[in-house]
C-alpha cells in the first residue's frame, strides 16, 4: 500500500483509521474521502489531503483514484443496523451499489479493497458461542443482508478478477473520538460518556445480552495488518472473524462502576435493538484470523475502560 485512499473518512472507524494510516504511510499517501455534510475538520483536515467521494458515485471515487495514484481502498462507507432498518434502500445503495463501483475502479486501477463485514453478517440460526470462522449467515436485518452480500461480492471479485480484497468482521466498536450512529452496539460507547458526564445511563438491552465489542485501537490493527498480510498464508478474504471481548450491560456497568463508584445505570429497552442483539452471537472463533495472519488483540474491558475514561475525562473536560 503507498496510496491509500479511505472512503467514509469522517465516520467513527474512518476518522481514526485516516489518521494512523497517516502516522504509517506518510500524511501525503493517505486521502481522506468525505460526503459533502461530513467534511473533515482540525487534525483530520489540516494533516493531509481530501476529496469528495461518494460511493455511490462511481466517478468521484474514480476521480481521486486517478488523482493521487491510489493502489489500496477502504471503503468504510456504511448505515448501521438501527438506522438500516428505517431505511433500507438507502443501506442497499451505499453497502452494496457503492460496494459495487468500488469493486469496478479497483478491477481497473489495480487497487486492493478492505470493505468491513459485521457480527452483524450472522442471525438467529448461527451457533451464538464460539461462532465459527465458517458457519450459517441467514441475518434478518437489512444491515446483515448487505454485510453478507459484501462478503460474497468481495470474495467473487477475488476469485473471478484477483482484485486484492480482505476484510473482518468488526464486533461493535468502542471509540472515544468521533461517535458512531444507529447501530445495535453504540449503547457500549454512549454509556462511557454518560458515567464521565455525571450522567444516569438508560440502558437500550437488557442484562446479559451478550455481544462481541473491541476497542478501536485493536480494529484499526485489525485492518492494517490484514491488508498488510502475506497473501500466500490466507485462506479465507472475507471476511474474518476477529475478537477480543465479550459483555452484557451489566458487566460493562461493573468495570466502569469500579472507576466511577456514583455511576448509576437503569434499563428501559428498545425492541428493535433487542430483537437485533439478541440474533447476533454471544462471542466470535477468531482462531482463523490469529492462524492466518497473526491476529492478537491488545485491550480487554478493564484495560479498555482505564483508557477511555482518562481519554474522555480530557476530551470533555472533565
Ligand atoms: N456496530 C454495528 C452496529 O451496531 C455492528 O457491527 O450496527
Amino acid at each position: 500500500m503507498k496510496n491509500i485512499l479511505v472512503i467514509g473518512a469522517t465516520g467513527q472507524i474512518g476518522s481514526e483509521l485516516t489518521m494512523e494510516l497517516r502516522k504509517r504511510y506518510g500524511n501525503e499517501h493517505v486521502v481522506a474521502g468525505y460526503i459533502p455534510g461530513a467534511e473533515p475538520k482540525g487534525i483530520l483536515k489540516d494533516s493531509g489531503p481530501s476529496e469528495i467521494v461518494d460511493v455511490t458515485d462511481r466517478t468521484s471515487i474514480e476521480a481521486a483514484v486517478k488523482k493521487y495514484n491510489i493502489d489500496a481502498i477502504y471503503n468504510l462507507a456504511a448505515l448501521l443496523s438501527v438506522v438500516a432498518e428505517s431505511k433500507p434502500m438507502m443501506a442497499w445503495r451505499i453497502g452494496i451499489d457503492g460496494l459495487w463501483n468500488v469493486l469496478e475502479a479497483a478491477r481497473e486501477h489495480g487497487c486492493a479493497v478492505f470493505t468491513p463485514s459485521s457480527i452483524g453478517s450472522f442471525g438467529a440460526e448461527t451457533p451464538h458461542v464460539k461462532t465459527p470462522q465458517d458457519t450459517v449467515q441467514r441475518p434478518r436485518t437489512m444491515y446483515g443482508v448487505t454485510k453478507v452480500t459484501t462478503e460474497l461480492l468481495s470474495d467473487y471479485y477475488h476469485t473471478k478478477y484477483g482484485v486484492d480484497t480482505r476484510s473482518v468482521r468488526f464486533p461493535g466498536i468502542i471509540s472515544n473520538v468521533t461517535l458512531p450512529g444507529g447501530g445495535t452496539t453504540d449503547y457500549a460507547v454512549e454509556i462511557y460518556y454518560a458515567a464521565v458526564k455525571g450522567e444516569k445511563f438508560v440502558c437500550p438491552v437488557k442484562p446479559g445480552t451478550l455481544m462481541d465489542m473491541m476497542y478501536m485501537p485493536d480494529a484499526l490493527n485489525a485492518a492494517i495488518s490484514l491488508m498488510e498480510a502475506d497473501p500466500t498464508r490466507l485462506k479465507h478474504r472475507n471476511a474474518f472473524n476477529i475478537a477480543s471481548m465479550s459483555f452484557g450491560p451489566e458487566t460493562i456497568y461493573a468495570a466502569i462502576k469500579k472507576y466511577v463508584p456514583d455511576f448509576e445505570m437503569v434499563y428501559e429497552i428498545d425492541p428493535l435493538k433487542q430483537s437485533i442483539a439478541d440474533s447476533w452471537p454471544d462471542c466470535l472463533d477468531d482462531t482463523c484470523a490469529r492462524q492466518e495472519w497473526d491476529w492478537k488483540p491488545q485491550y480487554d474491558l478493564d484495560s479498555m475502560t482505564v483508557d477511555m475514561l482518562e481519554k474522555l475525562r480530557a476530551k470533555l473536560n472533565k
